[in-house]
Parts: C-alpha cells; sequence; structure tokens
C-alpha cells in the first residue's frame, strides 16, 4: 500500500490516475515495436551486480553500446593494451572526432565522461568575479562546480513553457564568466531553438563563455527546431560545447566524453584537466562506436517509438506530458512525485528523482518496450493502491 502522505495529494494522485480507464487497457507497447530483431548488442542490458530492478533513472541506452565497440572491448581483454598508458589511443580518438566533425585536434579535450569537462569548464571560465548562469531546473552538475569553485550561481527559472529563458539568462551575465544551455535540457526534455542560441551567441560578451551541453544530442538530431551548434565554433569564439558517449553511444559506465571549441578556450580547459584521465577502454570503444551509425540510428527510431507510447499512456492517465526531444519525458502529476517515486521502487521500478522546482514533475527514462511496460504496471498498481 503506498502511502501517499496528504490527504490533497492522496486525492489528485488517484483523481490523475483514475482519470481514464483507458489507461490500463492500451495495448503493450512490446506490441508496437516494428523493428527487426535486434542485435546481442542491443537487446536490453542487463543490471549490473548489485543493481536490480528496472532503471528508468539515468537517462542512459538500454540497448547498450555498438556492436563494433563491444567488439573493441573485446579485443582489448585479450590484448596488452591495459599495461601501457593510453596517449596514443588519446590521440587516436581526438583525431576520429576531429575527422567527424571537420575540426583541428586542437579544438578538442577529452574527459572521463562529459562530467569532466564540465568540471573544467566551471574551474577554466568561472570564479569569485566570474559568475555561472544556468537554467532551474536543469543539470546541476555545472552549478555545482561552479559554487564549489567559488563563483556566485545565478540560477533563473525556466520560462512558462519549460523553455531557457534566454534573454533573463544573458541580462544576468557580466564580462566574464560561463551560461550554461543544456540543449535538449536535462530534466525537462525541452529544445532550445537553434536560432534562438544563435541571437542569444551573438549578443555575448566573448569574456563569457556560452557552454552548450549536446549530451542528448543524438537523441535530439532530427526533432523539429533542433541543431547542433558545433558547426559554429570557428565563428563565436567563446562558444564550447559538450558531447558524451554515455547516451546514446550506449557507454555510460566506459565514461568518455569531450569538448568542443575554439583552440584558446579548450586550451583553457584543457588547463583544468587531470593528466591521462580517459581509460584506454573507453577510448578503444569510442573509436569503434564512431565507425557506423546504424546502432544510433536503431537507438533514436526505438526511443521515439517508445517515447511516443509512453507519453500517449501517460496522458490518458492524465498527466501532462511536456514534449520530449530525448530520451527521457517529464509528466506532471498535478501533485507532489515524492511518493510516486517511492512507490515505483517499491515496486522494482527506479524513475528519475524529484526535482525542487518542479516538484509535481516525474523524469522517467525512456527503456525498452518491455521496460515501459512494467513501468507502465507499476504505475498502474499505484493508482489501485492510491484509490483503495
Ligand atoms: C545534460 C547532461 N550533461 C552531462 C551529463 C553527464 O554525463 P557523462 O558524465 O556520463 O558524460 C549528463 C548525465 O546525465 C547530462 O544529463
Amino acid at each position: 500500500m503506498i502511502d501517499l502522505a496528504a490527504p490533497a495529494s492522496r486525492r489528485s494522485f488517484a483523481r490523475l490516475l483514475g482519470a481514464t480507464a483507458a489507461y490500463a487497457a492500451l495495448a503493450p507497447l512490446a506490441g508496437r515495436a516494428q523493428y527487426p530483431a535486434a542485435p546481442a548488442a542491443a537487446s536490453a542490458v542487463k543490471p549490473h551486480d548489485g543493481d536490480t530492478g528496472i532503471r528508468l533513472s539515468a537517462n542512459e541506452n538500454p540497448y547498450g553500446p555498438p556492436p563494433a565497440a563491444l567488439a573493441a572491448l573485446a579485443g582489448l581483454a585479450t590484448g596488452v593494451a591495459a599495461c601501457r598508458y593510453p596517449d596514443g589511443d588519446d590521440d587516436a580518438l581526438v583525431a576520429a572526432l576531429a575527422a567527424a566533425h571537420g575540426v583541428g585536434a586542437e579544438a578538442i579535450a577529452l574527459g572521463a565522461g562529459s562530467s569532466q569537462i564540465l568540471h573544467a569548464a566551471a574551474n577554466a571560465f568561472c570564479d569569485a568575479q566570474a559568475p555561472a548562469v544556468v537554467a532551474r531546473p536543469t543539470f546541476e552538475a555545472l552549478g555545482h562546480y561552479a559554487a564549489r569553485r567559488g563563483a556566485p550561481l545565478v540560477e533563473l527559472p525556466l520560462t512558462a513553457d519549460f523553455h531557457h529563458d534566454l534573454d533573463a539568462m544573458a541580462a544576468a551575465c557580466g564580462a566574464r564568466g560561463l551560461l550554461y544551455l543544456c540543449n535538449p535540457n536535462n530534466p525537462t526534455a525541452t529544445l532550445t531553438p537553434v536560432e534562438a542560441i544563435r541571437r542569444l551567441a551573438e549578443r555575448l560578451p566573448t569574456g563569457v563563455t556560452l557552454l552548450v551541453d549536446e549530451a542528448y544530442h543524438g537523441y535530439a538530431e532530427g526533432e523539429a527546431g533542433y541543431e547542433s551548434v558545433v558547426p559554429w565554433i570557428a565563428r563565436f569564439p567563446n562558444l564550447v560545447v559538450a558531447r558524451t558517449f554515455s547516451k546514446i553511444y550506449g557507454m555510460a559506465g566506459l565514461r568518455c566524453g569531450y569538448a568542443l571549441g575554439a583552440p584558446e578556450r579548450i586550451a583553457a580547459l584543457r588547463d583544468q584537466l587531470p593528466w591521462d584521465s580517459s581509460n584506454v577502454a573507453a577510448l578503444v570503444a569510442a573509436r569503434a562506436a564512431l565507425g557506423g551509425t546504424a546502432h544510433l540510428e536503431l537507438s533514436r527510431a526505438r526511443n521515439r517509438e517508445v517515447r511516443a507510447a509512453t507519453a500517449e499512456a501517460l496522458a490518458a492517465a492524465g498527466a501532462r506530458v511536456l514534449p520530449s526531444a530525448a530520451n527521457f519525458l517529464m509528466a506532471d502529476l498535478g501533485a507532489d512525485v515524492a511518493p510516486v517515486i517511492a512507490g515505483l521502487r517499491t515496486q522494482g521500478v527506479r524513475v528519475g528523482r524529484r526535482f525542487p522546482a518542479l516538484p509535481h514533475h516525474l523524469r522517467v527514462t525512456i527503456g525498452t518496450a518491455e521496460e515501459m511496460q512494467a513501468f507502465r504496471a507499476a504505475f498502474a498498481s499505484l493508482r489501485t493502491a492510491a484509490a483503495a
């Protein structure tokens, strides 16, 4: 029995979940998938040791890394690479990324995940006189690192339609510092249209680094209004873009991310990165992953289909689902989500944490069709418990 503490929450949750019987009767999501049988790497990834249950909490790719990356990892296990420092593989990945993005090697810095890039950027571009300007809510790491560095942290609410308030953010910048723009935004999954970013970039002082976090680029590609700003790095000397292999590349556990930007900013960022922080397994897997697009396309297509069905089911249950351009979505349940998160957890389904700025919104990562079916069942059983 779920303890929905406050009577008001209990009532609204019951009302919400009881809004339609169609919710429980929707066709199983699994039945909707039209894709060919997945390759071995693309079947649902088993939870790793000690982590049981269904993990819809960290915006990972449930289909795992591309087969080429797995083959590269398997090759490593029998090789001698582990006893050598990774400098050659580091250079090789930088060269591959430079070729893929059409930039020089000096425009790229590697990190152990893009978290390390965000950490280095906060240290490189923020200080007591150089604030970090971020949205609220957004991915918290950059703001956290900037505050730890002693920089003022300016958090500006999203607009009423859950977009970055770029005017307010630009106005909050001084001559120096960093403006962090997460696109699509985590946790709302909403997009900032490319034109709006261009106007922002044109008016920001060059002393302010515009850090665009494109962690979910692979999922946003093809969504109306979305475009990567990587092609602009030659045009805006203060633009830095963060990317990661943790999301659509399915390699979150390996830890590999990178930054792209003008050589001067990248050099400043590199100064804040530890030496040899990339591990050889991540480097070879990432390089192999860059060699093909089939797995990414499959992951993107499946994500879209399962996401649409999940959104439909949540909407049928009375939730207001924000439009998503990523591999997660946010649904307004009309009441505090803390008991829902806890209730799902007792049934072995982990969803995103509660975001204090949006306490009624539940963030759910899009897993496989089967995982989302389990989510729906657990969600429906909360309704039953709440109504009892
Ligand atoms: C927007 C965003 N940026 C960066 C990261 C960090 O990812 P990683 O360090 O695995 O590259 C995440 C992780 O969830 C994220 O959502």
